[in-house]
C-alpha cells in the first residue's frame, strides 16, 4: 500500500517584506513546481529519502528537524506508532528559493501520511499540523507559504486579519526565473527589521503598491500590474533586499518586453517573476533570462477563471 501525497509552490506576487509591518501582500499557487511524498511500508524504524537526507528519521540532520517533528505529530494525531514506514520526498521546487519548497514539503509528507492510513484530511488539521513544521523552521514569520499552498488560490494576507481570496481575471503569462542564487529569507527580514526606521517610508510604498494591485488583478489589466511590479521591485532594492543578479535579470526581462518585472519571496537571492501579455513574448524573456545567466525560468499561463 501507498500513501500518495502532492503539494505546488507559491509565488508572492506583491506585498513580501510589507507583509511582515501589517501590509497586504499577495500570493498565489505555482503549478509548474511541484513536491511529491509516497509512503509506503518498511519493517523497522521511519526511514527518510529526500535530496538533503536519505536514513533514518531518528538520527536525521538538523537540517530536517521541523519535518522530524512534523512526522511524529501527525501519527501521533493518527493514533499511529512512530515505525514500520519509509517516506520519499522527490521535489522539483528548487530549496531556498522563494518558491515555497520547505511549506510544500511539509504538506505533501502530511498529506502523504493520510492517505496512507487512509484518513480524510482537512484544511485546518493540514494547516494546524503544518504550522508546527513552519514554526520550527521559522522560514516564513506570516505564514504566508503554507496557507497558499494549501488554499491553492489567489490570496490577500493581512497580519491579524483573515486570509481573502481575490478573484483573478489575469489572462497573460509569468516569468518565474531562477537566479540560482540561495536566498536566505530569515536573515533578509532580519536586515529590513534591523533598518525599520529608514526602511519605514519604503513598507509604506509597498503596500500602497499591493493595495493598488489588487484590482487591477480582479480587472485582469496586464499593464497596470506589470507598472506596479517595476515600482515594487524598485522599492524593495532601496529596501537592502535585492541583489546584482536580481537586478540584473529584472532588466533583461524588461528589455525583452516583459510589462514588469520584480523579485519574489525573501530576496537576496532566489527567484524573480516578470509579466507578459502573450506565450510568444513570454518565451522571448524566459530565453534572454536563461541566456544572462538564469538556472532555469518556468512559464505559466494566467488563466481568467482558473481560481475560485
Ligand atoms: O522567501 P519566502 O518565499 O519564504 O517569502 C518570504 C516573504 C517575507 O515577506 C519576506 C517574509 C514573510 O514571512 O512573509
Amino acid at each position: 500500500m501507498l500513501g500518495i501525497g502532492k503539494a505546488p509552490g507559491k509565488i508572492i506576487l506583491m506585498g513580501e517584506h510589507a507583509v511582515v509591518y501589517g501590509k497586504k501582500a499577495i500570493a498565489m499557487p505555482f503549478f509548474s513546481v511541484q513536491i511529491r511524498s509516497t509512503t509506503s511500508y518498511e519493517k523497522g524504524p521511519i526511514t527518510i529519502s529526500s535530496a538533503c537526507y536519505d536514513g533514518e528519521l531518528e538520527t536525521s540532520e538538523v537540517a530536517i528537524f521541523g519535518i522530524k517533528t512534523l512526522i511524529e505529530k501527525t501519527l501521533e494525531y493518527l493514533d499511529q506508532p512512530i515505525q514500520n514506514l519509509h517516506i520519499k520526498i522527490e521535489s522539483t521546487i528548487p530549496p531556498q528559493r522563494g518558491l515555497g519548497s520547505s511549506a510544500a514539503v511539509s504538506i505533501s509528507v502530511v498529506r502523504s501520511l493520510f492517505d496512507y492510513f487512509d484518513e480524510e484530511l482537512s484544511h485546518d488539521t493540514l494547516t494546524e499540523l503544518v504550522f508546527h513544521a513552519e514554526n520550527i523552521h521559522h522560514h516564513n514569520p506570516s505564514g504566508l507559504d503554507a496557507t497558499t499552498i494549501i488554499e491553492e488560490n489567489f490570496l490577500i494576507f493581512e497580519k491579524g486579519k483573515k486570509v481573502k481570496k481575490v478573484t483573478s481575471k489575469l489572462k497573460g503569462y509569468l516569468i518565474v526565473s531562477d537566479t540560482g542564487e540561495i536566498g536566505n529569507t530569515k536573515e533578509s527580514v532580519a536586515n529590513v527589521q534591523k533598518n525599520l526606521k529608514k526602511n519605514k517610508h519604503l513598507i509604506d510604498v509597498l503596500g500602497a503598491l499591493s493595495e493598488k494591485a489588487i484590482p487591477m488583478i480582479e480587472e485582469g489589466d496586464n499593464q497596470g500590474l506589470g507598472d506596479l511590479m517595476n515600482q515594487a521591485h524598485s522599492a524593495l532594492n532601496s529596501l537592502g533586499v535585492s541583489n546584482q543578479s536580481l537586478n540584473a535579470l529584472t532588466e533583461v526581462a524588461r528589455l525583452h518586453g516583459a510589462l514588469g518585472a520584480k523579485l519574489t519571496g525573501g530576496g537576496n537571492g532566489g527567484c524573480l517573476v516578470a509579466l507578459s501579455n502573450t506565450l510568444v513574448e513570454a518565451k522571448i524573456i524566459a530565453d534572454a533570462l536563461l541566456n544572462n545567466g538564469a538556472q532555469h525560468s518556468w512559464i505559466y499561463h494566467l488563466k481568467e477563471d482558473e481560481y475560485e
